[in-house]
């Protein structure tokens, strides 16, 4: 195992990644197979160099040098052309803000996720997960990333804008929401720019499903102010509360409107996608799956979770954080340098692209044994202990770290404890999932028996 503390004369291994083209680089790879060719990249360097066109990007392997990227987010910040290509969409909120302005936007959305609001959060994710958990049929298929992208969906949708919001604005949600994603992931890696520009009728869906929920948001943000309602105890009224100790400074509407979109699309596909995996990781793994019905049948005894139980329900929780090391829905995201810098040694130029892969490191047989196995149990807080510190990134790290990390373990431990209190997901023999590396991590349908317990 690599230990947390190196000394500070490390000498830090540096590598070129094999099997670049002339022109392209090793696009063509990243395009590909991009977890096999990025997971290969540890055994030859602790940072390794790649082209993907024209531009050298680096990726640090090593766990002390990917932190070093994460805390020194001055320097490397969020950029390049992926975030310029997420402004239309998001805005100038908490992922595509810079640096200066994410301190001011950071300290004005975080009380909308203190302690005591996701406990209120947390009676909308009860009531959605009993609902969802009893809304399937014994023994008839669903599939589990529908189910799932659904439950987030609603849970976020009515932890955001208050909890009596109209079905149909939930339904607005769940059906825009896949095509906006899918959407801007296109935008996201396409090299030339000109794809979202032709006439072409997925980008006609993407551009009516954005101006529909551009509109939601508008509406709820009209709704809200016109209602005198004060707290409702939502998202949105502490946007609206929100006041800066630094300046006495708030948020504009078109501001919270940003924070909104950014929330939807930062929160809903993530959890799913990883919750999804736990479904499918747990189908395969009956011992796993016995431990998860034993905690969850003696915490619970037959009723449905409440928030108040999630402390208790410690092996739920760890099957969860297996998942997300084994499946991270933020697989890959990135930042560039505001001046010249140095990494490991070697000197980068300002405006150079950065790769941070949590696969890359969960992969990593240094850093995690067995790293293809299922373990629960390898967060076992006695064996968490052993971990080398900065390689588990599910959630990032640093002052961009996930904002709704806490919002999303007490979503998932909830769901999965609701729905392992009722059923046993069975594996359809045969079904073949390959991880689908886009916007998040997500394992596309996926086929599961319910079986009543
Ligand atoms: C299991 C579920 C989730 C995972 C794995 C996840 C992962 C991440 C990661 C890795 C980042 C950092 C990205 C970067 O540094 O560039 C991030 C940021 C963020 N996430 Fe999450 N996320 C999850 C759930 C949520 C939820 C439920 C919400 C909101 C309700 C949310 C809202 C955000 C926001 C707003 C940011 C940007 C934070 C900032 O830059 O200050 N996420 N998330």
């Amino acid at each position: 195992m690599r230990t947390a503390q190196q000394p500070a004369t490390r000498h830090w291994r540096h590598a070129v990644a094999p099997g670049g083209l002339p022109l392209a680089g090793h696009a063509l790879l990243m395009g590909r197979k991009p977890l096999q060719f990025l997971a290969s990249l540890p055994a030859h360097g602790d940072l390794v160099e790649l082209r993907l066109g024209p531009r050298p990007v680096y990726l640090p392997c090593h766990p002390e040098l990917v932190q070093q990227v994460l805390v020194n987010a001055r320097v490397y910040d969020t950029g390049g052309p992926v975030k310029e290509k997420a402004k239309p969409i998001l805005g100038n909120g908490l992922i595509t803000s810079d640096w200066a302005d994410h301190r001011r936007q950071r300290r004005l959305v975080q009380p909308a996720f203190h302690a005591a609001r996701i406990a209120t959060y947390a009676e909308v994710m009860e009531r959605e997960c009993e609902a969802e958990s009893t809304a399937w049929t014994a023994r008839r298929p669903i599939d589990v990333s529908h189910e799932m992208l659904a439950l987030t969906a609603r849970v976020t949708a009515r932890a955001l804008f208050s909890t009596d919001m109209a079905p149909h604005a939930v339904a607005e949600i769940q059906h825009c929401l896949p095509i906006v994603v899918e959407g801007a992931y296109r935008q996201a890696i396409d090299p030339t720019g000109l794809l979202a520009k032709l006439p072409l009728a997925a980008n006609r869906r993407f551009d009516d499903a954005l101006a529909r929920l551009n509109q939601l948001i508008d509406r709820m943000i009209d709704d809200y102010k016109a209602s005198d309602d004060g707290d409702r105890g939502d998202v949105l009224s502490a946007l609206f509360a929100a006041q800066d100790d630094e300046t006495g400074g708030t948020m504009s509407d078109q501001e919270i409107h940003d924070q909104v979109m950014t929330l939807l699309l930062a929160g809903i596909e993530t959890t799913a996608s990883a919750l999804t995996w736990a479904w499918f990781l747990l189908g395969r793994n009956p011992r796993a799956e016995a431990a998860l019905h034993a905690e969850v049948d003696g915490v619970l005894g037959g009723r449905a979770p409440r928030y108040a139980d999630v402390p208790r329900l410690a092996y739920t929780q760890r099957v969860f954080s297996e998942a997300l090391r084994l499946f991270p829905p933020a697989w890959l995201f990135t930042r560039t340098t505001t001046e010249a810098t140095e990494l490991g040694g070697r000197r980068l130029p300002p405006a150079s692209d950065v790769l941070i892969s949590p696969y890359v490191l969960h992969r990593d047989p240094a850093l995690f044994p067995r790293p293809e196995s299922f373990d629960p149990d390898r967060w076992l807080p006695e064996r968490a202990k052993e971990v080398t510190r900065g390689s588990y990134l599910p959630f990032g790290g640093g002052s961009r770290k996930c904002i709704g990390d806490v919002f999303g373990m007490t979503e998932a431990t909830l769901a999965l404890a609701a729905i392992a209190g009722r059923w046993r997901m069975r594996p359809i023999p045969g079904t073949k999932i390959r991880p689908r590396p886009q916007m998040s991590l997500t394992a596309g349908p996926l086929r599961m028996i319910p079986e009543p317990r």
